[in-house]
């Protein structure tokens, strides 16, 4: 017996590759995270992306790439995302309630992984906007605290209320049952605004050149025989780091080919 297409119970269970949300956080107008049920299949490794979305008024799934915002050892997947007004799929993602389904493609990928740098003894993660997505995993990843000796979170944003998903997660870290002691105190955090007043400001480029992030945190300039670095940001971002970076004589790894430092677009689009 065949079912009336408008049987919307009948919709929600064919959903390809269906996932359940558990939670949804609202930082901003602009930005909000979510949890969702892990398929039991998926296995990746932390800072890698995969493709979410949900299903589009054709019928077809509208899906873009998402960081995967939680460590690998998470039972439950988290996100940070954008809310684009008129974006095809946020503007109908930031709705999205406890109970609700969305599509997850379980096939991670991505450059933003231990596995393409060398060994080194500081790692530094350059993020701007929703960037800091594929480090929420990392930071809470044990290995990246088993690799180096220290971790520095460098997130840029605009405004105070934009960094504050970081900012929560970052102080969340030292009471983690599963990785507070292994954090100690080997995570530095050096947030900066550029359009509102907050304690420390600047965009990440203008502080590792003038050598103030080193001065603030009592550390010794970038250098290719101990640090390495993972970037995600918008393009234009990228480009400008990845040149500072080069300055400091890192060279662009890859899995194939592990250097001194990784890159990933945190969108796609001028976001200039
Ligand atoms: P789209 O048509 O996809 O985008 C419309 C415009 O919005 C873009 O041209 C761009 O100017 C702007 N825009 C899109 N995404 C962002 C963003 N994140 N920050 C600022 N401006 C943006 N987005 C996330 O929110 N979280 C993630 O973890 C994330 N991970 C990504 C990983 C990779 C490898 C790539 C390539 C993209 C990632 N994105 C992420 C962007 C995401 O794929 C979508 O672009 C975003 O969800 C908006 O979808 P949309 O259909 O609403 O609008
Ligand atoms: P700024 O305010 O000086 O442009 P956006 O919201 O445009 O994606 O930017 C997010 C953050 O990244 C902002 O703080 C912005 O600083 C900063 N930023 C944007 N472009 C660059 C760039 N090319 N180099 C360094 N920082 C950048």
């Amino acid at each position: 017996e065949q079912k009336p297409v408008s049987d919307t119970a009948a919709t929600k269970v064919t959903l390809p590759d269906a996932q359940t949300v558990n939670s949804v956080t609202h930082w901003t107008d602009r930005l909000f995270s979510f949890r969702v049920t892990r398929p039991q299949s998926l296995r990746f490794r932390s800072g890698e992306f995969v493709m979410i979305g949900l299903l589009g008024e054709n019928g077809k799934p509208l899906l873009r790439a998402y960081s995967i915002a939680s460590p690998a050892w998470d039972e439950e997947l988290e996100f940070y995302s954008i809310k684009v007004p008129d974006g095809p799929l946020t503007s109908k993602l930031q709705h999205i309630q406890p109970g609700d389904q969305i599509i997850l493609r379980p096939k991670p990928v991505g450059t933003l992984v231990h596995d393409a740098l060398l060994p080194g003894k500081r790692v530094w993660f350059l993020a701007t906007g929703t960037g800091i997505a594929p480090f929420a995993s990392l930071m809470r990843e044990p290995e990246t605290y088993e690799k180096y000796d220290e971790v520095i979170m460098m997130h840029t944003c605009r405004t105070v209320a934009e960094l504050e998903y970081g900012r929560q997660l970052v102080e969340s870290l030292k009471d983690d049952p599963l990785i507070g002691e292994l954090v100690g105190d080997k995570l530095k955090y050096y947030p900066t605004t550029t359009r509102e007043e907050f304690h420390h400001m600047g965009r990440i480029t203008d502080n590792l050149t003038s050598g103030k992030v080193f001065a603030d945190l009592g550390l010794e300039p970038m250098n290719p025989e101990t640090d390495r670095a993972m970037v995600c940001g918008s393009l234009a971002f990228n480009k400008d780091v990845m040149e500072v970076l080069e300055g400091f004589g890192l060279r662009e790894g890859a899995n194939s080919e592990p250097r001194e430092y990784v890159v990933e677009k945190a969108f796609v689009g001028d976001g200039i």
